[in-house]
């Protein structure tokens, strides 16, 4: 992987946890390890939380980092723009305060007096020109230094190292009320010194603002800073990619015994809109940083959002998760399989439940009331806080969440539970791997999940327009008693010549609670289409694939993986002998084919790349089905390619699976070298 800017004295580099290999690993249909965080805070917790009642939630708000770097349409223009959406699209109702400027405000040299200079070009006004602006609609603005010499911009504006009551005196003095404090440039000074001289400075000047510390994690913030600041970033930056979110995550889940009202973990600021994942993806990202109580900072241009950008950062339902007053980050309950379950304690007796699907196929997530730590009862409410609407389960808590999605429900033990309707909960029994103009047979499931039947329940399959999709059973039921599953059969056919891709499908179940209220309840499902390999010996870089996911950039083809861009590899080399046929992926990765059950064996030789220097260690497997069906031991840089072959008749998917072999990802540029399907 490769840093957006340079720096000088950062010497980690973010990884990729070595859990996410685990995550891949599920559409395998494997088990991951569970990873468990703490559930109660250790014995030598951080210190007690600064008194000066700041920050009892989570900070809200907006930063321009992601968005914009140092680009020139950061500037008076874009803050004051900001300001007015969080008031005109109902931002600051739904509780976004601080408006914060991240790097590159300033000129590069303090003035003669040793001032802080702002970019006249970016900010003519001067900053307290836009603090005025800013707290005249009610709002908060917030500003950024570093803990060094220099900021963190290649650039080098000035940093606050040894300039610290003087700065935050400026501050103060043009009306900041929130600082995030930075990293670069520290010359070797102790985090806590550096950290807590600026604190002190900050109390100096009488004027209550934020602190929010961004020493990236490195000298464990969260056992020492709860006194020092009112958050901290407790990873490398995020960046705007599905693989950088979810490295995040994995590393800021088990640090929640350490969060509280004033003392937040920081896993850095939203992505939300930025273009680089899926709306489903920013639903979960959004999501998962509401259960992690963490601090909601906007990074994408408002001025420039969708609808659909909105619609995510003003979910008031979700916010109210991360803004509960009790102050708790949620915690992992279980995370087998790429299958996540994370619960978080509401202030009043709820739980936010969390079922967040890694893996890159629909996957069933269930989970129980008891298990979430609800206390036994009858039946328990349901609130879907994406869907906005609520039902009653007798304890079960499942759903089949689509490929990389977030279901995320508050829960209750609730004596009023009858007066919603039974939960329905949806479901596909077998793979939808579909070949053009072949008919597939597939199940749908509706379980009444609730205490009471579900009545006059009318279920429902839709495809692609072009598509047939006919019943093979009745598709009604005038009654479906409580705990009881209604299974519908269909047979479904794409057209001739449909090419290979996902496509989705609908599954919708219509019924009346007892009392007469109607629900609809629809799952999204993707279906592929697929080809078989032709007869004979194929490489594998000459077929369709169903399935490509690697730790960094894309899975190539005939090359090895440049880390980016689709096309930056170079030609496959594995101990110094060059390949002209292969995949090229980045660990962790699972590339998966469709063999139809008509092919017999994969081949390939394995190995790192030499592209990259010393550092890469990866293994390579064979899978047929769910089934391990070939494996290397670690495999270095420093290795010849070692020949892989797997016997995989009957298989009707094949993956071709590279692990970090435990030590993080970092140079693990796997290569799949003439990789070969004989069928
Ligand atoms: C560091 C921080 C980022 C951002 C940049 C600005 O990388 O971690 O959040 O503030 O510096 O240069």
């Amino acid at each position: 992987m490769r840093h957006p800017h340079t720096r000088t004295t950062r010497t980690t580099r973010l990884r990729l946890a070595g859990a996410l290999t685990a995550g891949l690993l599920c559409t395998a249909g494997l088990a991951a390890p569970a990873v468990a965080a703490p559930t109660r805070a250790p014995a030598a917790s951080a210190a007690p939380a600064l008194a000066d009642g700041l920050a009892l939630t989570p900070p809200m708000g907006f930063n321009n980092w992601n968005s914009t770097h140092c680009r020139a349409d950061f500037d008076e223009a874009m803050v004051k723009g900001i300001a007015d959406l969080f008031v005109a699209k109902g931002l600051k109702d739904a509780g976004y305060r601080y408006v914060n400027l991240d790097d590159c405000w300033a000129l590069p040299n303090r003035d003669a007096d040793g001032k802080l200079v702002p970019d006249p070009a970016r900010f003519p006004n001067g900053i307290k020109a836009v603090a005025d602006y800013v707290h005249a609609k009610g709002l908060k603005l917030g500003i950024y230094t570093s803990a060094g010499t220099r900021t963190c911009n290649s650039a080098g504006f000035p940093g606050a190292l040894g300039h610290e009551y003087s700065d935050a005196r400026q501050f103060a003095d043009w009306g900041v009320d929130y600082l995030k404090y930075d990293n670069c440039n520290n010359q070797g000074v102790d985090a806590k010194k550096r950290y807590t001289t600026m604190r002190d400075a900050l109390r100096a000047t009488g004027r209550p603002i934020v602190y929010s510390i961004c020493e990236w994690g490195e000298n464990k913030p969260w056992e020492w800073a709860a006194d020092v600041g009112h958050l901290w970033r407790t990873t490398g930056d995020i960046s705007d990619n599905w693989g950088s979110m979810l490295s995040i995550l994995k590393q800021n889940l088990p640090l929640a015994p350490y969060a509280g009202p004033g003392h937040w973990n920081d896993p850095d600021m939203l992505e939300v809109g930025n273009g680089g994942m899926t709306d489903t993806e920013y639903r979960s990202h959004f999501s998962l940083w509401s259960v992690m109580a963490a601090p909601l900072l906007i990074g994408t241009d408002l001025r420039k959002a969708s609808q659909a950008t909105f619609d995510i950062l003003d979910n008031k339902e979700v916010v109210a998760v991360d803004q509960d007053p009790l102050g708790k980050q949620g915690a992992v309950v279980s995370s087998a399989g790429g299958r996540w379950v994370i619960a978080k304690e509401m202030k009043d007796g709820s739980r936010a439940v969390a079922l967040f699907n890694e893996s890159g196929t629909a996957q069933r997530i269930a989970t129980s009331a008891s298990a979430v730590g609800l206390p036994r009862a009858t039946a328990y409410t349901l609130r879907d806080l994406w869907q906005h609407s609520s039902s009653h389960t007798a304890g079960t808590i499942a759903a089949t969440v689509p490929a990389h999605g977030t279901v995320l429900l508050r829960v209750a033990a609730d004596p009023h539970w009858a007066a919603y309707p039974p939960a329905a909960e949806l479901g596909l029994a077998g793979s939808p791997l579909l070949e053009a103009a072949t008919p597939a047979a597939l199940t749908g499931t509706v379980t009444d999940l609730g205490r009471t039947p579900a009545r006059h329940v009318s279920v429902s399959l839709t495809g692609p327009a072009g598509w047939t999709v006919r019943p093979t059973t009745a598709t009604t039921a005038a009654t479906l008693p409580a705990g009881r599953t209604l299974r519908t059969g269909w047979r479904v056919t794409a057209p001739a010549g449909t090419p290979t891709g996902a496509y989705g499908l609908t599954l919708r179940a219509d019924y009346r609670s007892p009392s007469g209220q109607r629900v609809t309840t629809a799952l999204p499902l993707t279906a592929s289409v697929v080809v078989r390999p032709p007869a004979g010996t194929s490489y594998l870089s000459d077929l369709p694939w169903l399935s490509a996911a690697s730790g960094w950039g894309p899975v190539e083809r005939d090359t090895s993986n440049g880390e980016s861009a689709a096309g930056d590899g170079h030609p496959i080399t594995i101990g110094g002998t060059v390949y002209a046929k292969g995949l090229g992926a980045h660990a962790p990765s699972d590339i998966s084919y469709y063999t139809g059950a008509a092919c017999t064996k994969v081949s390939a030789d394995v190995g790192v790349d030499d592209e990259k220097g010393a550092q890469g260690t990866v293994t390579f497997e064979i899978w047929a089905d769910g089934t391990k069906v070939a494996s290397t031991g670690v495999l270095t840089n420093a290795m010849p390619a070692q020949p892989l072959t797997a016997d995989v008749t009957g298989a009707q998917v094949v993956h071709l699976v590279v692990t970090d072999a435990g030590d993080g990802n970092d140079s693990d540029h796997a290569d799949w070298a003439d990789a070969r399907v004989s069928c």
